[in-house]
């Protein structure tokens, strides 16, 4: 189990750091939270020792255990020291040596990695003194995540805002992930297409593309470069990840074109409309103009993994996804060889559970010389790191 020390210091946005714990924990790690005076006056230590389930320290000679010369034990325990939200002032003072609190001895004491997310108005977030200790922070190797811009508390527009509690857990699990995709370069694609007939019709599919995104999340984590091109989708655009947003399989397939040559790994998530309109007009078909019906002829897509494939170079790792409506692992080897993947991952669409809109999967695993790994019902989440852990143990591994 991971463990994350939370620092909390004097601002507004004080109370998204219950939501942080929360999420934290619910991630499996251990947070025990260290809070200035002043953070005390926003937030009740109460509160947080009831989430993290762990005692707060803000007063090193009243809650501490001085016996134990706690900052240093602390500071030796845990994998990762975050301070959200970072006042001005906190982080002046860690800039220039200043250590009177806990959470800043702390700081001093802490050799791992350190991640400060400051929250402010935008003129004290500018100012350059403000501007200047963060620059100095970070020559000596400290993170910063950088505030987001919108209303701030004060009534005023402009940057410092606390980032959303979701995403600096995202930074927090990015950090402490084991970088075993070091340096790798994974394309991968995800999501529909959508193929038109006017400019506001078109053909697709369910895929939602979280498969494809929480691919390119886990590959991120795992210290890969990743492009992520994506069909038209609800969700969120990952951090650290080249995105690229398409309509057609034309455009999925002229965005893998461009960039196949320079990749180690592609992984092809997509659910590719096969068939497209074979004639598509500019602007609006009009109703009136329709007596009962409208024929609509279909054209086959080029099959991109299958095109990509003929000019594959050696050492290049390609995996499929095969849909099905039973999991028929023989159709599967068959397109694993048709496509000349190393890898493909099989999986029923028409479960009430699992499928393209579902949240959860459960997927058969199979490599070109017949590894197998069947798994349960999993999050897509899991699924997209079973399918990374997979690649880096059969290949990745062996190169290091
Ligand atoms: N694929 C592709 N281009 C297409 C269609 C599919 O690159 N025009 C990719 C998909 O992204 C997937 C793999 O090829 O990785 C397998 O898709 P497909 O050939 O459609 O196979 P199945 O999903 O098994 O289904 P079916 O043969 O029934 O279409």
């Amino acid at each position: 189990m991971k463990k994350v020390l939370l620092g909390v210091s004097a601002s507004i946005s004080a109370y998204k750091a219950v939501e942080i714990v929360r999420l934290l924990k619910k991630r499996g790690y251990k947070v025990k939270v260290l809070m200035t005076e002043d953070a005390t006056k926003f937030v009740s230590p109460l509160t947080f020792e009831v989430v993290s389930e762990e005692a707060v320290i803000v007063d090193q000679f009243k809650d501490a255990d001085n016996k134990k010369v706690e900052h240093i034990r602390l500071a030796r325990e845990y994998d990762l020291l975050l301070i959200a939200p970072a006042s001005l002032d906190l982080i002046g003072k860690l800039s220039c040596g200043i250590a009177d609190s806990f959470l800043a001895l702390i700081f001093y004491a802490f050799e791992k990695k350190v991640l400060i997310s400051p929250a402010m108005n935008s003129s004290m977030y500018n100012h350059p003194v403000n501007q200047k200790n963060i620059e100095y922070l970070k020559s000596i190797r400290v993170d910063f995540i950088e505030p987001d811009s919108g209303s701030l508390a004060c009534g005023e527009e402009g940057i410092g805002r606390l980032p959303s509690p979701e995403y600096i857990v995202e930074r927090v699990e990015a950090e402490l992930t084991d970088k075993i995709l070091k340096d790798k370069k994974i394309l991968i694609t995800g999501g529909p297409t959508r193929e038109k007939f006017d400019d506001f019709r078109f053909l697709s599919n369910p895929s939602s593309g979280k498969t494809g995104l929480f691919l390119a999340e886990k590959a991120r984590n795992f210290g890969a470069k990743v492009t992520l091109i994506s069909g038209k989708t609800a969700l969120k655009r990952p951090w650290g990840v080249e995105y690229v947003e398409i309509e057609s399989a034309r455009d999925m397939e002229r965005e893998v074109k461009k960039r196949i040559k320079d990749i180690d790994i592609l992984i092809m998530s997509a659910a590719v409309a096969d068939f497209r309109p074979e004639i598509y007009k500019k602007g609006k078909i009009k109703k009136e103009k329709i007596k009962d019906t409208y024929d609509l002829k279909l054209v086959k897509n080029p099959d991109i993994l299958k095109e990509v494939s003929k000019a594959k170079k050696e050492g290049q790792i390609f995996v499929g996804f095969s849909a099905q409506e039973d999991l028929n692992m023989d159709e599967a080897k068959k397109k694993l060889k048709e496509k000349k993947l190393d890898l493909i991952v099989l999986n029923k669409i028409s479960d009430k559970r699992g499928g393209f809109e579902s949240d959860e999967n459960k997927v058969i695993i199979i490599s070109k010389d017949e590894d197998i790994e069947k798994t349960r019902f999993l999050s897509k989440e899991e699924i997209a790191e079973k399918i990374l852990k997979f690649i880096y143990e059969k290949w990745v591994k062996k190169e290091r």
